[in-house]
């Protein structure tokens, strides 16, 4: 088991990347905290952990406010001792509009989520390592925090936003044995690309522009977190790694 006596978070983890990383994360040992905004979803990812006789627990969390972040950490290290893994990972997409219709409230609720509830999960998951004397985290990007796309102009300035946030936190931390990560998924098939897939125009093109000529799944991506946030990547860390089925390429 590669996460043996091992404690984690995971944010958005009544979702698709979140939850199946969780899954993954109890599967090779962890304890994990489950937290999402949304409690039923959080719930149902928990029942599943323990199902197959994992150790979790679920803590609602709204990421872009601060006192969850703090309290979620708290409460993590109150449960089960203290914190090894982060996956900062919670995101929402915006409302597809042109960049000059984009409301100043939308853009603040996109960038509060998917970059300043970042920032935050770092900012009270870090002190809780230091004290383990180590950790590794990972943040969620996307293959849109490297390549705009139009009218996604929030979420992908948020995603850019997270690839230069994870080098700042790697290169603060790394003396504290603390490696910071990002994870940049292509196009995954979860909830946040339904409307995508249910725009007959749209999806036959968006679905197969990556070189694997197919989208991913949320399993996928749990590997790729998995190897980041384990020994086997003990040198690895201020990276941002593509898992988009070569959609860069494209
Ligand atoms: N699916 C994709 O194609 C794709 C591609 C690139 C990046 N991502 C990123 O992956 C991450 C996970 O998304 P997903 O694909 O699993 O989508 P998802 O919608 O299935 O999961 C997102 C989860 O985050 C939770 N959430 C939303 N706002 C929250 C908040 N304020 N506080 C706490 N939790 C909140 C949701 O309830 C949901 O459970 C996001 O950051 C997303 O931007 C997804």
């Amino acid at each position: 088991m590669r996460l043996q006596d091992k404690v984690a978070i995971v944010t958005g983890g009544g979702g698709g990347i979140g939850r199946a990383t969780a899954l993954r994360f109890a599967s090779e040992g962890a304890k994990v905290v489950v937290s999402d905004i949304h409690s039923e979803s959080g719930e149902e990812s928990v029942d599943q952990i323990t199902k197959m006789g994992g150790e979790a627990i679920f803590v609602r969390t709204d990421t872009s406010i601060e006192g969850d972040m703090k309290a979620l950490v708290e409460e993590c290290e109150k449960r089960y001792g203290g914190l090894d893994i982060f996956f900062n990972n919670a995101g929402v997409s915006n409302e597809e509009v042109k960049l000059v219709d984009i409301s100043v409230d939308e853009w603040d609720r996109v960038v509060s989520i998917n970059l300043k509830g970042v920032f935050m999960g770092m900012k009270y998951a870090i002190p809780a390592m230091e004290k383990r004397s180590g950790g590794a985290i990972v943040n969620t990007s996307s293959l849109l925090g490297f390549k705009g796309k139009k009218y996604m102009a929030p979420y992908n300035a948020s995603k850019g936003g997270v690839i230069t946030l994870t080098k700042n936190a790697a290169l603060e931390y790394g003396g504290k044995n603390i490696r910071v990560n990002a994870v940049c998924p292509g196009v995954i098939d979860t909830n946040i690309v339904t409307p995508w897939k249910e725009d007959d125009r749209k999806w036959p093109i968006i679905s197969k522009a990556n070189a694997l000529r197919r989208v991913g799944q949320p399993e996928e991506i749990a590997n790729a977190v998995l190897f980041l946030v384990s020994d086997e990547a003990s040198y690895v860390t201020g990276t941002s790694l593509l898992v988009d089925g070569g959609g860069l390429t494209f």
